[in-house]
């Protein structure tokens, strides 16, 4: 039967969207300095929900000294619950399911934005970017704790009432650093060959959903969002990007994320090879990763993008840019009403666009 962007969808863990469209994290950078929850996001992120099945909300540090931004939003400390229970309430009044991703920066971190401290990751190799700063190695009973500082921000955000979380595992965050044979250089059990650059990633799903289960919660969401492919040699290519997702796929995932600027994204590191990553992806899963849905991203401006993203093969979407420009886009696309493709001057205040991110957004100014 052919899916339709309106239908509905269940969860293997008991939840369901009401349709196939959902807001895209997207980082606002404009949290108070301590990584708390401002009105200001209060209020974009609830004129945005009702239309999407859910809302991720953007990426959430778990660790004080995990951030990669400034204004980034944390769940990294009990006194932030109440704060994030206003964000959770607005979105869930409005009908939308609410997510929110988690991550830790590892070696995109600096010591400017984490209080001094030098950045951690699996091995102390820099990132390929401008300054980036040598990260320290962490030790085996450090990455236990690790491990366990995301236990802890899933019980604050299943207090502040969040139907569930997102582990970004794309972004080149701590997640996908344990997993790239760039930054993992290990020789223990966190590193090394394939299955144990999984383990990180991993465990830290098992003991996702051990929270959950442990808080009365067996129905609570958990996606991973994950980047396809890696530039760095070595890096992460499309057949390890498979590997990981067929082990997850056993760790009641109920979404897997594409990280990509387009749905129909080929191949970066041969860039000969026409196939889509999704066709990739069909043609690789394993039956037990084929029962769990995918949720594509990247440029779904219209209702006929939509519509031909889940007619190729991905069982939702997720939609950034086109929220930020319309804040009622599903409804819109409901209401056969055309959607605006560019911000206008005076668009913040109308669109309620908080100011951190709106100064960012002149690509996307007529
Ligand atoms: C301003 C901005 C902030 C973003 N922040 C995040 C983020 O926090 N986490 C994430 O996984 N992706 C982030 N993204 C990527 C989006 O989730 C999305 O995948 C991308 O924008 C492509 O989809 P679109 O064409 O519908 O915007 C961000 C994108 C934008 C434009």
């Amino acid at each position: 039967m052919t899916k339709n962007i309106f239908d509905k969808i269940e969860l293997s863990s008991g939840k369901t969207f009401e349709n196939r469209l959902v807001m895209a994290p997207m980082t606002t950078q404009c949290s108070f300095h301590d990584g708390s929850v401002t009105d200001e996001l209060v209020q974009y992120y609830t004129r945005r929900a009702g239309g999407p099945a859910a809302v991720i909300v953007e990426s959430t540090f778990i660790d004080n000294y995990g951030r990669a931004f400034e204004g980034a939003l944390g769940a990294d400390s009990d006194d932030k619950i109440p704060g994030l229970k206003k964000l959770a309430d607005g979105i869930k009044k409005k009908g939308s399911k609410a997510i929110i991703q988690l991550y830790h920066a590892g070696r995109m971190g600096t010591p400017e934005l984490n209080k001094g401290r030098r950045p951690i990751s699996a091995s102390s190799i820099a990132a390929l970017r401008d300054n980036a700063v040598e990260p320290r190695t962490l030790e085996a009973d450090e990455i236990e704790d690790m491990i366990q500082l995301f236990a802890d921000a899933v019980r604050r955000v299943i207090e502040a009432g969040f139907d569930g979380v997102e582990l970004h595992g794309a972004n080149t965050y701590l997640l996908q650093q344990f997993y790239s044979p760039h930054s993992n250089r290990r020789d223990d059990e966190w590193g090394g060959s394939r299955e144990n650059r999984l383990r990180f990633p991993r465990r830290v799903a098992e003991k996702v959903r051990e929270t959950a289960n442990e808080l009365g919660q067996p129905d609570f969401i958990i996606g991973y969002r994950f980047s396809p492919e890696e530039l760095e040699e070595p890096g992460i290519n499309f057949d390890d990007t498979m590997y990981l997702l067929n082990h997850l796929a056993d760790h009641s995932i109920d979404y897997f994320h594409f990280s990509m600027g387009s749905w129909q994204r080929t191949s970066i590191i041969d860039t000969a090879d026409e196939e889509l990553l999704l066709d990739k992806y069909l043609n690789a899963a394993s039956e037990r990763l084929k029962e769990i849905p995918i949720m594509g991203a990247g440029g779904i401006k219209s209702v006929e993008d939509a519509e031909a993203a889940i007619h190729s093969g991905f069982d939702m979407m997720s939609v950034g840019k086109a929220h930020l420009i319309n804040p009622d886009f599903v409804n819109l696309l409901k209401d056969n009403e055309l959607p605006n493709s560019f911000l206008t001057e005076g668009d913040d205040v109308k669109l309620t666009i908080p100011a951190p991110l709106w100064n960012i957004l002149g690509f996307l100014k007529e």
